[in-house]
């Protein structure tokens, strides 16, 4: 049984999403809408901006400490362990300014992950002298076993997503956890494709950093993103520094009494200006959101939805999909047998069915605001597509 068999799905959010009835978007790995909770907390942030006398210092800190928590929250951590990062590039940026390697060790990736979880590798590589490792794509979509496969005494990092974004491929963590610890070895994990979708539990994987995105499955705003760092990485260097990272920065009067101390636990990580008065607003709401109907009834419920797409793709049209247990159960890539159909990106656009079409994939990312009726939108097109090719 898995963590999502044991939850009762929940029935649809469309009603909180501003989203027209003819669009069916099954596109929240690339950009979620925002929730229309979450529009109303920007548009209220934005407005305090315009009446700067009603921002009061303490502002400064206390909506970003509640959104701390929150994010901790998701991933069974304390908000001492979470730092406010821009982006997953800059939250890699902080965990490799902190990584010392030697020349004789090796940085283990996946084939084909997200960009911002490789070159900040390959950067470290050129600096350390170390040995840049890409583990192939193994054509039984077992990522686990292959990875495993490539971390012994050299490895001396391993730097991969939970699922793969092209099409949702599972990374058991808590096994390359284990292996990192057995053999010494650094873990960070980029989760912007799975926090907020697919439990991730800190405590039992123990990476050293993990680097999220909020706007996808977080349901936030663009450019305010997490960094999760373990306890015994806070003892680090910061990329930047900012006053608000410094002990007593809440006592403005005495900034210029410069301190060397940091403010607790992560927040020395902090990118400058986390306070952030127009988007805090907006990823508070949409975590409260996840928060109450909680990550394990969301997978629950998407982990539904995906499986009856791909089981349906395969019976009515032949398309075939990574199989469900080796899939994170919100994330889905339809593969065609000879390629994606020609014109199938134009026909879905028309139609107004939002997915990625990358590569030989057809990506379809559903969430909460999606129903049967845009299920059967998205299959009309399809049928369309491969009966005329055929
Ligand atoms: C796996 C993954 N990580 C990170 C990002 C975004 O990276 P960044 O925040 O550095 O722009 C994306 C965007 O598509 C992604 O798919």
């Amino acid at each position: 049984m898995t963590s999502s068999d044991a939850v009762t799905p929940l029935p649809s959010q469309r009603h909180l999403f501003d989203i027209p009835g003819d669009v069916a978007f099954f596109n929240c790995a690339y950009i979620s809408p925002l929730p229309k909770a979450s529009l109303a907390a920007g548009e209220e942030g934005v407005r305090r901006k315009a009446r700067p006398w009603t921002i009061t210092p303490a502002d400064f800190f206390t909506t970003s400490e509640g959104v701390r928590a929150l994010f901790a929250g998701l991933i069974n951590t304390s908000a001492d362990d979470i730092a406010f990062a821009p982006a997953v590039s800059y939250g890699m940026a902080q965990a490799a300014y902190n990584i010392a390697l030697a020349r004789s060790q090796a940085i283990v990736t996946l084939a084909e992950q997200f960009p911002s979880n490789v070159y900040p590798w390959m950067d470290l590589a050129e600096r350390s002298g170390a040995k840049f490792v890409s583990v192939p794509r193994p054509a039984d979509d077992d990522w686990t076993a292959a990875l495993l496969a490539r971390i012994d005494g050299s490895t001396g990092l391993v730097a991969v997503p939970h699922c793969h974004w092209t099409d949702g491929g599972l990374v058991d963590l808590d096994a390359v956890g284990a292996a990192c610890r057995r053999v010494g070895a650094a873990l960070c994990i980029d989760a912007t494709q799975s926090v907020g979708a697919l439990p991730l539990d800190v405590k039992r994987i123990d990476p050293d950093f993990v680097a999220v995105a909020s706007y996808k499955w977080l349901l936030g705003p663009y450019s305010l993103g997490f960094l999760y760092v373990a306890p015994r990485r806070q003892g680090g260097r910061p990329i930047e520094h900012n006053w608000m990272a410094r002990r007593d920065s809440e006592d403005f009067a005495g900034l210029v009494n410069y301190k060397d101390e940091y403010q607790a636990g992560a927040r020395r990580f902090d990118v400058g200006e986390r306070s952030n008065f127009a988007l805090m607003p907006v990823v508070e709401a949409s975590l409260r959101l996840i928060s109450e109907w909680t990550v394990p009834r969301i997978q629950a419920t998407l982990s539904l939805r995906t499986n009856a797409i791909a089981e349906r793709a395969h019976a009515e049209l032949g398309i075939g999909s990574v199989p469900s247990h080796r899939r994170a159960g919100h994330y889905l890539g339809l593969r065609f047998a000879g390629g994606i159909p020609p014109e199938l990106p134009e026909r879905l656009a028309a139609s107004k069915v939002y997915v990625s079409v990358r590569g030989e994939a057809m990506r379809v990312t559903p969430h909460l605001w999606n129903t049967d009726e845009d299920v059967d939108r998205m299959f009309a097109v399809l049928r369309t597509a491969v009966v005329t090719r055929g």
